[in-house]
């Protein structure tokens, strides 16, 4: 049977970990006074927890010493992880379940592509990561997307060339890393944002499973 690389971004494709992260971010920003919307929240999709953190006190106009800066992330990280330690099943997006079923149904190899270092905390919350055969995340790559590397390293740990792997994607940069790799992009999200994508879906609802199986055959 032909195999292909199925490669899931991890926050904002499988679960919907951008208003923790959210909240996170708000109460560090208050903390400094700075005042962080939801629109400033979009700008950080896909984006490290480094990058971000510089974006929020540029966005804020502050400039701290790097030893703040670290004491900051940690804050934050520590913040989030509260969030996490509470989620569950539910909290896995509508369809996603269906579609990684259908793929280890059809003996497609799997991995996860995500920036973020809290990729297997928040797998083993919703109890997904036995579904994945390989998971890279921010621990195992050093540029950030768009850089192609995570989704790279991912096809690498699947054995399975870059130009057949799929990748489902919510960020730009991630849509464009994936494009960068060589590989088939699918954003999640809106068509107007996503449209450097190969295909776009709202969500997982509007895959069927007839369009899997064209993926997994051409
Ligand atoms: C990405 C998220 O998946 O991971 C970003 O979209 C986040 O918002 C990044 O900043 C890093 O995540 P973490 O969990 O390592 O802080
Ligand atoms: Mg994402």
């Amino acid at each position: 049977m032909n195999k292909k690389g199925f490669i899931f971004d991890l926050d904002g494709v499988i679960v919907d970990t951008a208003k923790y992260h959210f909240l996170a971010w708000k109460k560090l920003a208050k903390s400094l006074g700075i005042n962080f919307t939801e629109e400033e929240n979009e700008q950080l999709k896909g984006v490290s927890r480094i990058k971000s953190l510089e974006k929020i006190l540029a966005w804020g106009n502050k400039t701290i010493s790097q030893d703040e800066f670290t004491a900051l992330m940690a804050n934050k990280n520590t913040e989030y992880l509260g969030y996490i330690a509470e989620m569950d099943e539910n909290e896995i997006l509508p369809d996603v379940q269906r579609v990684l079923d259908m793929l280890i149904a059809k003996k497609q190899p799997i991995s996860l592509g995500s920036a973020s270092k809290n990729a297997r905390t928040i797998l083993d919350r919703v109890n997904l990561r036995s579904h994945f055969n390989a998971i890279v995340d921010g621990n195992d790559v050093s540029k950030a997307k768009p850089d192609p590397e995570v989704f790279l390293v991912a096809a690498n740990a699947l054995s399975i060339k870059p130009e057949a792997c799929i990748v489902f994607e919510d960020s730009v940069a991630g849509v464009q890393a994936a494009n960068a790799a060589n590989m088939v992009s699918i954003g999640i999200g809106s068509a107007t944002i996503l449209h450097e994508a190969n295909f776009v879906f709202n969500d997982f609802t509007e895959i069927s499973d007839e369009f899997l199986n064209t993926l997994i055959t051409n």
